[in-house]
């Protein structure tokens, strides 16, 4: 199956309704990285050339269900506009009689972005009602939320059964291809790196990726499990105990596929977690009592940046170490660098590891950086993600329609 594209045709005058992922890191000065907004200029900057009227509904941060001023989308249609470099109105809600007539107003090349989706319960809730709420809005539907793709909720994955049509914008497209890719032909030799603090999270990706891969380098805290798992002291090092059992049974299927699974070999240690710690690097992949494992040391940093420069293409996901603190990032800044340093296909996604790049100045560096966090784990996961599931059953509907009118 597949989803259908923006395209160029029955633009003009329609009212496109287009679920961007706005939900950006905020701090008290307002807006903290503009990242997801810029990704969504190529999709509003095409609707607005081809003389649509231009609807774009978000959610930002978790209010649950409830109207909370600080998370208002009021100063990201400022920064919108800035960028787009045309007023981008706004309305004060997202439903109801009053947007209903502001869209009306809307003329073609007009920017409309309509208040915080998740200030309505019926947006988490998945609600038909509240999907219909929003549908009454739009003649088309695009989805360009990748970031949010993986919930199942009123205006990622339910609305697009009420309109005429239901594709998917530009941002969307572009990371489900790179990302694709990935899964489905990667270049070779293909490497993946994964950091971040808890296996939990990782458990799937790892275990789906370990057949696709040729190295697999895991850092950062989630690999104290699985050097645990090796039967390694990890001292006061973060651990979680409860999934040794499946870390090993992942050492023993890589080694069963052959493939290769790489681990620290030494650390940077520290005695608490802070930035100004007493530190120390441990020669082995070893922690004593007293002390946590903060970043891989500088053997690890060097093998592994050497298997990335290397590789066909690299899917990199987390830090390998506590990279926020800067005495602690060495290990992350020589994977990024070495990801930016890489002749193949390199796709970055994550929070965390876009924001390691970024502050290395290496974020053009790379062939994709995903907006998705959670969506793009799900992604390399093989999980069908619900906001890409309603492109592809509109897409569906469409051609059995068309199909049906031609015979
Ligand atoms: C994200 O930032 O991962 C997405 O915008 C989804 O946000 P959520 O985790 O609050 O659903």
């Amino acid at each position: 199956m597949s989803v259908a594209d923006l395209g160029r045709a029955e633009l003009a005058g329609r009212r496109v309704f287009v679920r961007v992922d706005f939900n950006v890191p905020l701090d008290p000065d307002g807006i903290a990285d503009d990242t997801r907004i810029r990704a969504a200029l190529p999709t509003v900057r095409h609707l607005v050339k081809n003389s649509a009227r231009v609807i774009l509904a978000s959610h930002l941060g978790r209010p649950k269900g409830k109207v909370v001023a600080e998370l208002s989308l009021a100063p990201v249609a400022r920064r919108l506009g800035e960028l787009v470099g045309r007023p981008v109105i706004t309305v004060g809600d997202c439903v109801g009689p009053r947007v209903e007539a502001a869209v009306e107003a809307l003329k073609p090349g007009d920017i409309l972005l309509l208040e915080n989706l998740r200030f309505h319960p019926g947006e988490e809730a998945g609600d038909e009602g509240f999907a219909q709420a929003l549908a009454r809005l739009a003649d088309i539907y695009v989805n360009d939320a990748f970031g949010a793709a993986h919930r199942a909720h009123a205006s990622t994955a339910v609305m697009a059964r009420f309109v005429e049509r239901a594709v998917a914008g530009l941002l969307m497209k572009a990371e489900l291809e790179n990302l694709g890719r990935l899964l489905d032909d990667p270049a070779r030799p293909f490497v993946t790196v994964l950091g971040g603090a808890k296996v939990s999270d990782k458990l799937g990706v790892i275990r789906h990726l370990l057949e696709r891969v040729d190295t697999l380098i895991l850092g950062g805290g989630m690999a104290n499990t699985f050097l645990l798992a090796q039967g390694r002291a990890m001292g006061d090092s973060l651990v979680e105990p409860d999934l040794v059992k499946e870390a090993l049974a992942v050492l023993g299927e890589a080694e069963t596929l052959g493939k290769e699974l790489l681990l620290p070999v030494d650390l940077v240690v520290a005695r608490d977690f802070s930035a100004d710690a007493e530190r120390r690097v441990e020669g082995r992949p070893e922690v004593t009592d007293g002390w946590r494992a903060m970043d891989i040391g500088p053997r690890s940093a060097e093998r592994f940046g050497d298997i990335i420069r290397r590789a066909g293409s690299v899917f990199w996901n987390g830090p390998v170490g506590v990279f926020e603190f800067e005495p602690f990032m060495a290990g992350t800044e020589a994977v990024a660098r070495a990801v930016a340093d890489c002749p193949g296909m390199t796709v970055v996604g994550g929070g965390d590891s876009a924001a390691a790049l970024a502050r290395l100045g290496l974020a053009d560096r790379v062939t994709h950086l995903s907006t998705g966090g959670g969506a793009s784990l799900e992604f390399m996961e093989g999980r069908t993600l619900p906001g890409v599931a309603c492109l592809e059953r509109a897409a569906d509907v469409r051609e059995g329609a068309r199909q049906t009118e031609e015979s």
